[in-house]
């Protein structure tokens, strides 16, 4: 079955995402990213974000056509992310979109980041469909929430976020504490699997006693604490462990013990919602669904409470633009009306 031809444009973060799809079948998914400049930040510049963006959006819109063999003649509609996110990267996808949409005639629609995280399922190639109510867990480099999902246009409620880092942010951050490049999360995770230990022996997630933000009993009994998250106080605790530590304590236990610890409490406020909602699925979302632990503990709490757990492939996992395509086609095939052409961005998730 066919089903509306949308070109989806993602630029909230550092990722330049530009994605077709034609209902729920994927055609192209175009991303650059500007990762690598940000490297000897040690997270992403805003402001370096942006000008990427300038520079990867034109191409990338050409490539995705080309790879999916369609014209803009052909779209049926333009989507494009209004947010959250960084309000100078979104500005320059949102721009894009509406040059696009003026010049084409081209409905258009800005739509939200974190339903697209969770629509993208509708895409995924080995996807059994969207199948609603979930709860679905987002953590990336920019964000880290927890939210209830009944309708992917209209039934979405935040149930909590993080109030500090993002779950990604924290493992950049650590990882330059460690000596490890920018992305931290992938280099933690080999540290933490011991790839980089001299014998090649893995880190003992228990090795050193990290803090669990926001997981007291009186957090809990919090209902805006209860499925918030909080990692500055790790972070600083990384820091200070550290520094007092003199490289006694081998890397690999520091980075698989800071690994559990986000871990840890990510996984145990997602079974508290799934818990107190009665939802049986999880979805998993964000650069940090890549994470080997999270995939594995998550999954075992999941199988523990009979819960099904989906994840979908780690490329539509990471920003990019056929979630936002996704999106697009779900909206538009339920005859929903266009943005006013007036919308502008959201930095802040409500
Ligand atoms: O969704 P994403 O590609 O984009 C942005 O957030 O912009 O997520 C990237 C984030 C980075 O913070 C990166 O360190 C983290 O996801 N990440 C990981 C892993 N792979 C990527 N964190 C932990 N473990 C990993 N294996
Ligand atoms: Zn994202």
């Amino acid at each position: 079955a066919a089903g509306p031809l949308v070109l989806g444009i993602e630029s909230s973060c550092d990722e330049t995402g530009v994605g077709i799809v034609r209902g729920t079948q994927l055609l192209a998914n175009t991303v650059a990213t500007s990762m690598d400049e940000h490297v000897r930040y040690g997270g992403v510049v805003p402001e370096v974000a942006s000008r990427a963006h300038v520079q990867a959006i034109g191409p990338a819109i050409r490539e995705a056509l080309a790879t999916a063999g369609v014209g803009l003649d052909d779209l049926d509609a333009i989507a494009v992310t209004a947010g959250p996110g960084l309000s100078g990267a979104l500005l320059v996808g949102v721009s894009a979109a509406k040059g696009l949409a003026a010049a084409t005639g081209k409905q258009l629609y800005g739509l939200n980041h974190l339903a697209a995280h969770v629509a993208v399922d509708l895409v995924a190639p080995d996807a059994p469909g969207l199948e609603l109510p979930t709860i679905a867990l987002l953590v990336s480099g920019g964000h880290t929430e927890i939210l209830r999902i009944d309708d992917i246009v209209d039934g979405i409620e935040l149930l909590g976020s993080t109030i500090d880092d993002a779950a990604g942010e924290a493992f950049d951050k650590t990882a330059r504490l460690l000596g490890l490049d920018y992305p931290g999360g992938p280099n933690i995770s080999k540290a933490a699997a011991g790839a980089f230990d001299p014998e090649g022996r893995p880190g003992d997630p228990h090795a050193v006693s990290f803090p669990r933000g926001l997981m007291t009993g009186k957090d809990l009994r919090r209902p805006e604490r209860r499925y918030a998250f909080s990692f500055s106080g790790l972070k600083t605790a990384a820091l200070r462990f550290t520094t007092a530590d003199g490289g006694r304590t081998r890397q690999a236990d520091v980075a698989a013990s800071f690994e559990q610890a986000v871990v840890d409490v990510l996984v145990a406020k997602t079974m508290l919602a799934v818990e107190d909602t009665g939802i049986d699925r999880v979805l998993l979302g964000g650069g940090v669904a890549a994470n080997a632990r999270l995939r594995e503990t998550l999954g075992q709490a999941c199988a523990a409470a009979g819960v099904a757990l989906r994840v979908p492939p780690l490329s539509l996992c990471t920003d990019n633009g056929a979630m936002i395509a996704a999106l697009g086609a779900e909206v538009v095939r339920r005859g929903l009306p266009p943005s006013d052409p007036g919308f502008g961005v959201t930095s802040s998730l409500e």
